[in-house]
């Protein structure tokens, strides 16, 4: 896990994203269809179940949101379908090119900006979001500040801003320092920081104001298992009552969820 941003590019963490888009392998049909798109939302809400929880897509309908990071656009096409004037930006034109043409497959409507979340308020008009979202994504970046920074001119003063991190205090982050596990799916991720309650608010001190702040999200399956799309969880999870496991994942859970007001 790297705490450490400072030598890391923005153009190492644009090559990383490009080569292997976040979620690609999420199925096995042919790239771009509708198929496959349908497999890789599938995928994605059954292992992160806590992702249409967290963000309450039928919420924003006839609402304006951005999202920094879209990926290939999994929550992207749900805000859209929820009714949202949709607006994605990635850094990865190829992450970006898949959102773009997953709208196109499903005859949706958004707007896509091929862009650095570090750098956006010129981009685009101030002060004119109701929610700015950005999942997994922060903490990927070598100036976070700066992201969040684009975030408060973009977003209206009675708007929203949700954002997961990755935690510190997680049962992930103890498996990656022990030697067990890695960030992300491919190794070598340039820069994946985590974050303590505390400096979630550091991040966030002058710009947003924590609404609400919580734990989601341990892993559990045996990974020869999953990238098969065999689901079965590791011995030790699979023995554990589900009411014990989801306290664990409210405690040490991967996922940081955090939203927040502008100040
Ligand atoms: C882990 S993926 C998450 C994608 C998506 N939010 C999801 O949940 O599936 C991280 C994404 O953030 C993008 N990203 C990283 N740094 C960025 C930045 N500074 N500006 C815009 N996008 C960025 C990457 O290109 C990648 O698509």
């Amino acid at each position: 896990m790297t705490d450490e941003n400072a030598s890391t590019t923005i153009d190492d963490v644009l090559s990383y994203w490009d080569r292997r888009p976040c979620n690609i392998r999420h199925s096995t049909r042919e790239v771009g269809t509708r198929e496959y798109f349908d497999e890789v939302e599938a995928r994605k809400y059954f292992v992160e179940p806590h992702i249409p929880e967290f963000a309450e897509f039928g919420r924003w309908r006839d609402k304006s949101v951005l999202e920094i990071g879209c990926g290939l656009g999994t929550d992207a096409v749900n805000f859209a379908r929820a009714g949202a004037r949709y607006t994605g930006v990635d850094l990865s034109p190829v992450s970006l090119g898949l959102a773009r043409t997953r709208f196109g497959v499903y005859g949706l409507t958004g707007e896509f900006l091929c862009s650095n979340g570090e750098e956006l308020s010129q981009a685009l008009p101030p002060a004119s979001f109701d929610l700015v979202y950005s999942f997994g994504v922060i903490h990927h970046t070598p100036r976070p500040r700066e992201v969040i920074e684009s975030a408060r001119r973009l977003v209206r003063s009675t708007g929203e801003l949700r954002i997961m991190l990755y935690a510190r205090h997680s049962w992930k982050a103890i498996m990656i320092e022990e030697g067990f596990d890695q960030p992300e799916a491919q190794s070598g991720c340039p820069i994946a920081l985590t974050y303590t309650a505390e400096t979630v608010r550091e991040l966030l001190d002058g710009a947003f104001e924590v609404v609400d702040m919580r734990q989601a999200h341990i892993f559990p399956y045996v990974i020869e298992k999953y990238v098969n799309y065999e689901y079965e969880p590791q011995p030790w999870f699979k023995a554990m009552p589900s009411d014990l496991f989801d306290a664990l994942q409210r405690r040490l859970g991967w996922h940081l969820l955090v939203t927040a007001r502008p100040v």
